[in-house]
């Protein structure tokens, strides 16, 4: 089979391209109150360049602190992560954040994005991050582009407060992907959206991935909406397993 397209269906290994993400036996232990918690219990997941998976789950479950693993926000008690051929285990912080800034984008619930700044500043602000050699006017150039493409061409002069929550998010969204991440994690992304709005969000997340080839991670609570990823993985106190289609 092929992933170009990046939105087949998996079939159970026999790809023969190398993983994009591949984690084996990982554990994450929290201390807390000198009691060791743990968090994830022997995580073991590969995806495939351009795959899209959704994971669900019960709240406290686990998932957030997997994708904190995968984003190189923190790092496994044990077991091996590696994310597009990098082996993560043994990377300097310093390493860790190059790596985030060249192979990562990240959708947050909350949207975070800058008050201050209006929805070009935000996207271009991360460009510039990303890829420190670009000028200012091609860093704004590529950040209206983007913004254009999630449908806000005539918002970019607006600050977050001046612009819906679905709109926020889709700045989110272009601001995730505008350096061309190969894997793009989300965090319940449309949890503060009402569903048919975040309907919308998903779809384009899903069309921007598949155009820039790019894996997606998403949590959600909504069936609905993991059914349309690739994938469908469920945490449950901290243990991991597939769903099968
Ligand atoms: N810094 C921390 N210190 C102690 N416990 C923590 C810490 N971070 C997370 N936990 C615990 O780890 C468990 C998993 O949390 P996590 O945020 O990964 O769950 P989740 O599945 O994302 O839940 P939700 O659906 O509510 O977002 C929870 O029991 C949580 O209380
Ligand atoms: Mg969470």
């Amino acid at each position: 089979m092929t992933y170009a397209t990046g939105l087949t269906n998996h079939d159970g290994g026999s790809a023969s391209v190398s993983p994009l993400i591949s984690i084996s036996n990982v554990d994450y232990t929290l201390t807390f109150e000198s009691t060791p918690l743990q968090i994830l219990k022997n995580v073991s997941l590969e995806v495939a360049p351009a795959q899209v998976v959704a994971i669900v789950g019960p709240s406290g479950s686990g998932k957030t602190s997997l994708l904190m693993l995968l984003g190189a926000l923190e790092r496994p008690t044990a077991g091996k992560v590696r994310i597009a051929g990098q082996d993560l285990e043994g990377l300097s912080e310093d390493s860790l954040a190059a790596f985030r800034r060249k192979t990562l984008g990240i959708v947050f619930q909350s949207f975070y994005l800058i008050p201050s700044l209006t929805a070009l500043d935000n996207v271009s602000l991360a460009l510039e991050i990303a890829e420190p050699g670009l000028s200012l006017a091609e860093a704004r150039e590529r950040s209206a582009k983007a913004l254009d493409a999630v449908g806000l061409g005539s918002r970019i002069h607006h600050r977050p407060s001046a612009l819906s929550g679905g709109e926020q998010q889709r700045v989110g969204l272009a601001r995730a992907m505008i350096a061309r991440p190969k894997l793009l994690l989300a965090d319940e992304p449309t949890g503060n959206l009402d569903q048919n709005t975040g309907a919308k969000v998903i779809e384009l997340m899903f069309d921007m991935a598949r155009q820039q080839h790019a894996a997606v991670i998403f949590v959600t609570h909504d069936p609905a909406l993991a059914a349309r990823a690739d994938r469908m993985l469920t945490m449950t106190r901290g243990e991991l397993t597939e769903v099968p289609k």
